[in-house]
């Protein structure tokens, strides 16, 4: 990096737009050369082994060049800054959001006048869910890209867009979009002519004229939504042939074999990333390579194209950050994080410690998530999580059966009774929410509904139960206290904020119904999010609660990324307890997940200890612990 500097001209060439003069384009250009060179044996040698095409390599090559040239000044400014601090996503003081641009305001240029309100729930990280064009009814929530240049017309312009994320920028606010980069829509120019029979761009997919091949596919793909797209493949009548749909049968998978097809996709993501995008949230990314004979998830070509994203990033826009979208169990996702000398993804989400964060709320039994846990903190402290509560999908029970069967507990039956319980049917469960793919054969079900209704706020409030939605509140801010205390960067859905429940109202809409996910898909309620200040109202009383340990996450620096972080053994089966150290530093939660009050035995009789919430003296020694209660406890 200092040598980069050194070639930089005075006069700071990255403050103009590049090639208008000789000499600036000629600092910019040093600036890329060099980054390409720090990378190029590497790019080239894994783009010969899967491609062995040496014209596309190069046209890939000087593509880069005039994605790098055509990046404008400011980004290129945060690039610099974010190469010489490597760290910058991995300290304390990120809080993400996620939200539909629709419900959240409406459309782009809505976003950009509710920065205030962003601001205000302390948040400097916007995942702007999939807004790129789509068909309307054949869209799966957006995720059914019909064109990668072109925002949804209901929602704004690239030029909204451009605008809104150099207004975040201004705030020190980034903007996260996903890339999804498996499949596109069937509307898109390429599957569309792929549909007329031009070979070109059927090779740009799958496309089988047999039934043979596909059959021999099936074999060995599993399904991910048995009941409403079951299958991996769809039949089309006027084109005469099978195309390979993993997703819903309008969104075609990509034939990455094609190099072609990566290329064209590079570009797209550049595009992007020139638009100001931050986090580049790369959706279904385990399963972008297909190979006969396996289950097409995880092969190593997919790495092998990962490795090549991140360096295509550091070459062009450094400042950006992958988001790799694996949803599955732990050993899976930790290979996308690459080695330490040749990364992948700067950031995966913490998907198991989300789904048994909800096993523990249904059982109260925290044993399952302490090993979790135990489980990710001993991985390296470069490795970065996104943590969570909810998203907008499906909560998968994707937990350790194998750590349960000891107990009795079998994956069937368990799962069954999570369902159970979130649906409300177990007799201590205050949950309100829906089942997501139910599969009629396996007996496997995913589950919907939001973090309040998850939590009781819902049943609470319909039957104007103060004291159980005393209860509810309580649950929804310890699971954030407890969320907040894991290493990595917290991220909120949108509306958690206030406690928005359920929205029941999709079932009208004939293009939502069939899918439970937009249960949890609801618009923001503007009118109770007016309620913030006021501490009588549950929304005020979650708002500011969420606000108190966002505000002290911020501060103390235990809480950066690569602190230390452990579990201590409580001697009571719902209470977790986790301690961060960094840097003199020592901090102590406790979490209660039952509904009575506990007591922690734990002896940490290191010193003095404050509990940040209350601003109190505390001793982490024997420790007495209110129903769903917490306690942030800070060596003095
Ligand atoms: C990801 C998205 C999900 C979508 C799928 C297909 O898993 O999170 O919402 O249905 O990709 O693109």
């Amino acid at each position: 990096m200092e040598n980069e500097m050194a070639k930089e001209p005075e006069g700071k060439a990255w403050q103009t737009d590049g090639a208008d003069s000789n000499v600036q384009a000629q600092g910019e250009g040093d600036i890329f050369l060099s980054r390409l060179a720090r990378h190029h044996d590497e790019l080239r040698w894994l783009y010969m082994e899967l491609y062995g095409n040496d014209s596309m390599f190069a046209e890939l090559c000087d593509r880069l060049r005039q994605f790098y040239l055509e990046r404008n000044r400011d980004l290129r400014f945060r690039d610099r800054g974010r190469e010489e601090d490597q760290d910058w996503y991995r300290k304390n003081d990120l809080l993400g959001m996620m939200f539909y641009i629709d419900n959240f305001a409406g459309d782009m240029k809505g976003v950009e006048s509710r920065l205030d309100y962003i601001q205000q729930c302390n948040v400097n990280y916007v995942h702007l869910m999939p807004f790129l064009d789509t068909t309307k009814g054949r869209s799966d929530g957006g995720y059914a890209v019909s064109d990668f240049r072109r925002v949804q017309e209901k929602l704004g312009s690239m030029e909204d867009l451009e605008s809104l994320t150099a207004a975040c920028h201004k705030r020190d606010i980034n903007v996260c979009m996903d890339f999804v980069m498996n499949h596109t829509s069937e509307d898109h120019e390429w599957a569309r002519k792929a549909r007329q029979g031009d070979g070109e761009y059927m090779s740009r997919y799958f496309f089988f004229d047999n039934e043979r091949e596909p059959a021999m596919y099936e074999r060995t793909v599993p399904q991910v939504f048995p009941t409403t797209a079951p299958g991996n493949f769809t039949w089309l009548e006027d084109a005469g042939h099978y195309v390979m749909t993993t997703f819903y049968p309008y969104q075609w998978d990509l034939n990455y074999r094609n190099p072609r097809v990566f290329n064209e996709m590079m570009y797209n993501f550049l595009y992007l990333a020139n638009k100001g995008i931050d986090i580049i949230r790369i959706d279904a990314v385990p399963y972008i390579w297909k190979e006969l004979n396996t289950s097409c998830r995880n092969l190593p070509q997919v790495h092998t194209i990962v490795r090549m994203m991140r360096m295509i990033g550091e070459i062009v826009c450094p400042g950006v950050l992958l988001l790799g979208e694996v949803v599955m169990e732990p050993e899976k996702v930790v290979p996308y994080f690459g080695t330490v000398e040749k990364p992948e993804c700067h950031m995966l989400y913490n998907v198991t410690t989300m789904a048994t964060t909800w096993h523990t709320v249904a059982t109260r039994d925290v044993r399952l998530l302490k090993r979790q846990l135990d489980i990710v903190n001993s991985l390296p402290k470069e490795y970065v999580f996104l943590n969570y509560l909810r998203c907008h999908d499906d909560i998968g029970w994707g937990l350790d059966y194998g750590a349960l069967l000891p107990e009795g507990i079998g994956e069937k039956s368990h799962k069954q009774y999570l369902n159970d319980y979130f649906q409300g049917y177990a007799g201590d469960s205050c949950s309100r929410g829906e089942l997501y793919n139910a599969d009629p054969v396996t007996g496997d079900a995913r589950f919907c509904g939001t973090t309040a209704s998850m939590c009781g706020v819902e049943k609470a409030g319909s039957e104007r139960d103060q004291e159980a939605m005393e209860k509810a509140v309580r649950l929804v801010l310890m699971l954030h206290a407890y969320m907040f205390m894991q290493s990595g960067i917290p991220v909120l859905y949108s509306g958690d904020e206030i406690g928005q429940v359920n929205d029941y109202t999709y079932k009208e809409d004939p293009d939502k119904a069939a899918d439970s996910r937009y249960l949890h898909r609801g618009p923001m309620n503007w009118k109770l999010a007016g309620n913030i200040r006021r501490r009588d109202t549950v929304e005020g009383r979650i708002f500011q609660g969420l606000s108190r340990l966002e505000q002290i996450r911020k501060a103390e620096k235990v809480f950066v990324s690569n602190a230390d972080a452990w579990t201590i053994e409580t001697g009571d089966r719902s209470v977790l307890c986790i301690g961060r150290y960094f840097d003199g530093e020592k901090i102590i939660g406790l979490f209660n997940f039952s509904e009575h009050g506990k007591k922690a035995w734990i002896h940490e009789t290191d010193g003095d200890y404050v509990d940040l919430i209350s601003g109190e003296e505390s001793k982490p020694d024997e420790v007495e612990i209110p129903a769903y209660g917490f306690y942030y406890m800070k060596k003095k």
